[in-house]
């Protein structure tokens, strides 16, 4: 989804801009551009494609200024070209806007400007609100944010510069993020931390409807009414080398080894004194008959893994996994006896957050599980824990699924002792399977030879299927996910038991299927799934640790450490990540910014 990138200070801005847009490219966007202030008019560069393009433009045609903003565009309206990137001017050149997110009336704004003789120069929704700046500004740039604020539908996260003002650059923002840097140079905005991370760790985090106004010495904040706004400045402490690839080829390969410290932190937030588990504390379970858990991606795959997790253990009477962008819209009967569990890494998923909203209006409560503090759902949901993954780069997610996984675990775990359905032995055992759950993810990690070999056979593979059964079906759903992802190959993932009613017809000589045992009670009858498809031609890689199948010219085995069935989830989905990542690898693509894809998706 697009980014955004601003600063007004001491420094020349292109360098400090161009450096943020590269620590949003992860974000995923088709084309790139910055303005900057200058005396005589705005300079812009704009670029279709890579960064590696706008920064070509700009050496051959050097600019320069203390103020400027910069985007990366994943289009939405209008296909990506220079001309639809961003920063867009209004037609009289005065005032220059970025923007992330949705106008939806833009159509009728749009047809209203051009009445009045208005020339608009690009196809996307963003314009119009450049040129809506242009036709209220009167002198007066907060009066102007406030009443194109009032005229628009939508979401937005908006830098705006103004040629009459050298010193100041304004952030406002609804339903999208956006935060407000301050270093002792200069002041930032960004659609995220990670872009300024390298000049400052003191943020703003801005609130829908709030007015940031920036200036080479200072920010202040105000309310729509035009009053002035306190807030509080709060210190980051992710580190910049955290957010860099730290000799990796990959940030995925990178986030992928991280597994173990990450699930070790999060585990450590959630039991004992941790910060989670004080939150938790606050949730009386009793209170609840029903839980939907909803998310998007892979964040709802990690719902599907939880709900075998919350039956097993909790023998709650109502536990639904919903997609975040079908539960919006389904007229759920929910009510104040039901408890919405929220997943999401950015916690800015534009479904995500309108699913909370919808829980919320309903008078459910909300509990979120969310990676990046100060996010929408993260200050929206009632009750909000951390999973500690740290910044998350790579498009495809890996860390944050997992730290995701271990939460939910946990969450089952507590629900169930408080609702006297897990005896304290149980839970002290379940407790201490989960502690030893990041060295055996190391013990995965330190054996990839295997899986790096074997995924380097499969790159020309045109199908892949996923199968398992029970709660190895529903990693199975994650690991489809990240191999199509990434690697571009098609895959399905299905139950061992559907297999009859439609994929196996698409089985051919050379099909893989991957085939997920970690279920004992269940190894006989997956087994008996995998001979119906190699009898059929298919080749299949079991993934897991129960299996005991020989090593074949058809069958393969990623063998994995033994642990509780009900996290076995945990173990198998790393070696699914490195399966698909070193598919993709040997495929030579552009791993962690995947075609199309992004990393947070911000609009509907
Ligand atoms: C995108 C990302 C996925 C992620 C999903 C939900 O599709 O590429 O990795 O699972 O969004 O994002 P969230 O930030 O809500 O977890």
């Amino acid at each position: 989804m697009c980014g955004i990138i601003g600063y007004v200070g001491e420094e020349d801005s292109v360098p400090i801009i161009v450096e943020g847009l590269k620590k949003l490219e992860y974000r995923g966007y088709d084309s790139a551009g910055l303005a900057v202030f200058g005396k005589n008019g705005y300079q812009v560069v704009k670029k279709k494609g890579r960064l590696s393009a706008l920064e070509a433009a700009i050496k051959e045609n050097p600019i320069g200024s203390h103020m400027g903003i910069g985007h990366t565009r994943w289009a939405t309206h209008g296909e990506p070209s220079d001309v639809n990137s961003h920063p867009h001017l209004g037609s009289q050149n005065k005032i220059a806007i970025v923007h992330n997110g949705i106008i939806e009336n833009f159509k009728q704004l749009k047809e209203r400007l051009e009445s009045k003789g208005i020339k608009f120069t690009s196809q996307t929704d963003s314009e119009v609100i450049a040129q809506l700046a242009e036709y209220y500004y009167d002198g007066d740039l907060i009066d102007m944010v406030i009443k194109v604020a009032g005229r628009l539908e939508g979401s937005y996260a908006l830098g705006i510069m103004c040629l009459d003002d050298p010193d100041t650059l304004i952030a406002v923002k609804k339903d999208n993020p956006l935060i407000v840097g301050s270093s002792g140079h200069g002041n930032f905005i960004a659609s995220d931390v990670p872009a300024i991370l390298g000049h400052t760790n003191k943020v703003y985090y801005l609130n829908d409807s709030e007015i940031a106004v920036l200036k080479r010495g200072g920010v202040e904040f105000f309310t729509m009414d035009k009053e002035p706004l306190e807030k509080t400045i709060e210190t980051i402490t992710w580190s910049l080398d955290s957010a860099e690839k730290g000799g990796y080829p990959h940030f995925m390969l990178k986030e992928i080894m991280e597994q173990p410290k990450v699930i070790r932190d999060t585990i450590q937030s959630a039991i004992g004194n941790g910060e989670n588990a004080k939150v938790l504390d606050g949730i009386d379970i009793s209170k609840f008959n029903k839980i939907v858990i909803t998310a998007c991606g892979s964040a709802y795959n990690a719902g599907a893994v939880s709900k075998y997790v919350f039956e097993r253990l909790c023998r709650f009477p109502s536990i639904e996994v919903s997609l975040a962008s079908e539960f919006r819209y389904m007229d759920a009967v929910i009510d104040g006896k039901t408890l919405v569990i929220l997943i999401s890494q950015s916690g800015e998923t534009a479904d995500t957050i309108a699913a909370m909203r919808e829980a919320k209006a309903k008078d459910a409560v909300t509990l979120a599980i969310v990676n990046v503090i100060g996010s929408t759902i993260a200050k929206e949901s009632d009750h909000t824990i951390y999973t500690a993954a740290g910044p998350e780069i790579a498009v495809a997610t890996t860390k944050a699924f997992s730290t995701q996984l271990v939460l939910l675990y946990l969450l089952a775990i507590r629900f169930a002792a408080r609702l006297n359905r897990l005896p304290p032995e149980d839970e002290k055992n379940l407790l201490a399977e989960l502690v030893s759950l990041p060295d055996k993810v190391t013990d995965i990690l330190g054996h990839v030879d295997y899986i790096q070999k074997y995924a380097s056979t499969c790159i020309g593979c045109k199908n892949i299927f996923f199968i398992g059964r029970n709660i190895d079906y529903a990693i199975a759903l994650e690991g489809s996910l990240k191999l199509k992802e990434i690697s571009y190959i098609h895959s399905e993932a299905y139950a061992g038991g559907e297999l009859k009613h439609g994929p196996i017809s698409l089985v051919e000589k050379g099909t893989l299927v991957v085939t997920i045992s970690n279920c004992k009670q269940l190894y006989s009858k997956i087994f008996s799934n995998a001979e119906q498809v190699i009898s059929r031609g298919a080749k299949v890689l079991f993934v897991g640790n129960a299996c005991d199948a020989e090593v074949s010219e058809d069958i393969s085995l990623v063998s994995l450490p033994d642990i509780h069935e009900l996290f076995s989830p945990s173990l198998s989905v790393v070696a699914l990540q490195l399966f698909s990542y070193y598919v993709a690898a040997n495929k030579g693509l552009d791993i962690d910014k995947p075609r199309n894809l992004a990393k947070s998706v911000t609009v509907e």
